[in-house]
């Protein structure tokens, strides 16, 4: 019998810090790859953080509120006098935020005036399968599609971003992604920061030109084919809300900071320097039980964190820099807060959150395996789940409709493994149940050569959906697997 890689990484005791010019040091595994820009990079904390549009319904009736996105390009500024070419939700990147109620409908109209098609994803929406996004569910250039998001679920940051079979790495690196806030009463009666005190941050990284445009390697079996970039895309400079390393000045209050990991394939670790606490109030899939102080917060692409940061701990005119202590030079920057007045402050952060049911593995009717490996792809290297690339036609499981299951996922190198339709719980990662009460997730962070057992309950809807790993250049290189409740 041949040792599966994972095996013989557990047997060496090799960590994720092994690594060597790319590669995981024993499997050659390509990792992710900085691409550097030739435009100088814009000294940090000089613009000021952008606050996408929240987006207007233009119809609303008794049950669902209307709105229209429109797909297109344009030219913004990102870098300080220099034009970027983006593909934007209403030419906009970040495009708007929406902001929906859980139990009202929501309609999106998404009109695609780009020379590509497109397909339209709602991350962590519990989605009817014709409106989730599935890859192959094209808006060819001109069309328009409408997607029916019935939010029968709890408040959660979510959002919204490009789903092309094979394209959707450039697509979103092209500008492709926003907010989607979901709200609801149960979190509504919470005293939390609210208003200008809520602050939507999607954290994503960006390589540029000279000339402004943000450039994306060409695929490895493409035309211009460049290996090196299959373990993904690393951006030098970090943008949040579409602007490089960006500052916003803040009162001397607590801050409710939605944090979102937009980016192709990086992974962060978040914390505030010089020290404080970052108080998690809510993950993927909406408030936790209970609030959980931590120096750091560690993000893979596609993850979502809700924290509080209380800028009352520091004193006016001092700054406090966001730093990812995953990066290294400019990419350990993310932005920085400017405290600059005293202010009153009315809102709390309650010992009580929410109620998170924990799933019980008693009631899991199945366990099924997916592993997560690079391996041949039409004589490439390429991603796979069980050896196999992604089909769309072939449905690899076939859950129950109200059925609970439990996925165990492994991984060779680190995937950040998402999940349409059903959030989830983890049950162990590496072996370990997880610090604290349950929480629900949507994306689970599989470290290199990591088995992480998540529990679900398949609701809502029958149908085709999938499971994918979110560092978009796997995703795009066949690391997705289709599956059809049933
Ligand atoms: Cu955020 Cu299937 O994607
Ligand atoms: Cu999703
Ligand atoms: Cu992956």
């Amino acid at each position: 019998m041949t040792m599966t890689r994972r095996q013989a990484l557990r047997l060496l005791g090799v960590g994720a810090a092994l690594s060597v010019s790319g590669c995981s040091l024993l499997s050659r595994t390509p990792l992710p790859q900085l691409l550097t820009s030739s435009a100088p990079l814009p000294k940090p904390y000089m613009v000021p953080l952008p606050s996408p549009a929240v987006a207007k319904p233009y119809r609303t009736d008794a049950s669902t509120d209307y709105y229209e996105l429109v797909q297109r390009s344009a030219e913004v500024e990102i870098l300080p006098g220099l034009r970027t070419p983006i593909w934007g939700y209403g030419g906009q990147f970040p495009g708007p935020t929406l902001r929906a109620r859980a139990g009202r409908r929501t309609v999106v109209r998404v009109t695609n005036h780009l020379d590509a098609p497109t397909v339209t994803h709602l991350h962590g929406g519990h989605t009817p399968p014709e409106s989730d996004g599935f890859p192959t569910d094209l808006v060819q250039p001109g069309a328009h599609r409408d997607y029916v998001f019935p939010l029968e679920q709890r408040a959660a940051t979510l959002w919204y971003h490009d789903h092309r079979m094979d394209h959707t790495g450039p697509q979103v690196w092209r500008g492709l992604a926003g907010f989607f806030l979901l709200g609801d009463d149960e979190q509504d009666k919470l005293p939390l920061p609210s208003g200008e005190r809520d602050v939507p941050l999607l954290i994503c990284d960006r390589s540029f030109d000279a000339d402004g445009a943000m450039p994306y390697p060409a695929r490895p079996d493409g035309p211009g084919a460049h290996e090196a970039f299959m373990g993904g895309v690393l951006g030098d400079v970090i943008l949040v809300n579409g602007a490089p390393w960006p500052q916003l000045g803040v009162d001397r209050a607590r801050y409710r900071l939605r944090l979102l990991n937009g980016s192709n394939a990086r992974t962060y670790e978040l914390a505030l320097s010089p020290g404080g606490v970052l108080t998690q109030i809510g993950s993927d899939g909406g408030l936790l039980a209970a609030p959980r102080s931590l120096q750091r917060v560690r993000l893979a692409p596609g993850e979502r964190a809700d924290v509080i940061a209380d800028f009352a701990a520091y004193r006016v005119g001092d700054h406090v820099e966001l730093r990812n202590l995953l990066g290294e030079g400019p990419q350990a920057r993310v932005m920085r807060f400017a405290v600059e007045r005293d202010a009153s402050d009315d809102s709390a952060i309650p010992r009580t959150l929410s109620r998170v049911e924990p799933l019980d593995p008693a009631t899991a009717a199945v366990t099924r395996d997916f592993e997560f490996t690079s391996g041949d792809l039409h004589g490439h290297t390429g991603w796979l789940i069980n050896g196999k690339p992604f089909d769309a036609q072939r449905a690899d499981a076939r859950p129950k409709l109200g059925q609970a299951e439990i996925w165990r996922l492994t991984s060779d190198v680190s995937h950040p493994v998402h999940l349409h339709l059903a959030p989830f719980q983890v049950l162990s990662a590496g072996g370990e149940r997880p610090a604290g009460p349950p929480e629900w997730k949507d994306t689970v962070e599989l470290r290199e050569a990591q088995t992480v057992e998540i529990i679900t309950r398949f609701t809502g809807y029958r149908g085709r959906y999938v499971l994918h790993c979110h560092n978009l250049e796997h995703e795009d290189m066949a690391m997705m697997s289709t599956f059809e409740v049933v």
